[in-house]
């Protein structure tokens, strides 16, 4: 199906304890921002992509990509779920519909496979909700208490994580992340939104690869990997 994309790229990158946001990062000589954008430019599903920035970015305008004719620029906001909906607000003057599809996807997330983008989009394409990819959990997981000592074992079969792109109808996204943050419900991804607005988001499994970068550890890895 054809969809639209909105690249929240507004965060400082704290964890990352970098000179400047980690979404300027390199990588295998480009920034961590420009690869993630080339996993969607190009596809020929792509109606258009917004990029949400902190309004005083002094690195997005030397980037080749800002100046691409389907790459448009939004405000960033204080969370995350901000800086999407500035987005999805940029989105429908565009001239988004409300039962279009739009991915969202995390600037910080420049590994992801052109295999993994459509088999979420072949799998959701006439699903009702949406949905988004996910990775099930590997580790043996433990509930503990604030002493720091076993409570017990959790079911991980059940446990997956949360990935993105992250893929719902503009409308339904839209007013879900608008409703949510009206009513101050912690939203992490869209996909919670939705589950705030009743929904059930299916989860299609991805590659583990596709990882956010948040800690140095995780950009070092990710450089090694590109090297071999
Ligand atoms: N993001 C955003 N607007 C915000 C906060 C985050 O657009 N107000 C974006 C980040 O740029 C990133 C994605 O959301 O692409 C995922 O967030 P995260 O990994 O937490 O990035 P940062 O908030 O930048 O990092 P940290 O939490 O370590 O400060
Ligand atoms: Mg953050």
């Amino acid at each position: 199906p054809s969809f639209w994309v909105v690249i929240p790229a507004a965060g400082v990158g704290s964890r990352m304890r970098a000179d400047r946001p980690k979404q300027y990062l390199p990588l295998a000589g480009r920034t961590i921002l420009e690869h993630t954008l080339d996993c969607f430019l190009g596809h020929p599903g792509l109606r258009g992509l917004v990029v949400s920035l902190a309004s005083d970015d002094p690195w997005w305008p030397s980037l080749s990509c800002a100046r691409d004719p389907q790459v448009r620029r939004a405000e960033g906001g204080a969370e995350r779920a901000d800086s999407v909906l500035n987005g999805l607000r940029l989105l429908g003057e565009l001239g988004a519909r409300a039962d279009d599809w739009v991915l969202v996807h995390d600037a910080a997330r420049p590994n992801l496979t052109p295999e993994d983008l459509d088999r979420l989009l072949t799998a959701l394409a006439d699903d009702p909700v949406g949905g988004l990819l996910a990775v099930p959990v590997r580790d043996t997981l433990k509930r503990a208490g604030p002493d720091g000592r076993v409570l017990e074992t959790v079911d991980r079969s059940v446990i997956w994580q949360a990935y993105t792109p992250q893929m719902f109808r503009f409308g339904a996204l839209q007013a879900a992340l608008a409703g949510a943050l009206a009513e101050r419900v912690a939203i992490t991804d869209e996909a919670s939104a939705l589950e705030w607005a009743g929904q059930s988001p299916r989860l299609i499994e991805g590659r583990a690869d596709n990882l956010k970068i948040t800690r140095p550890e995780d950009l070092q890895w990710l450089e090694q990997r590109w090297k071999s």
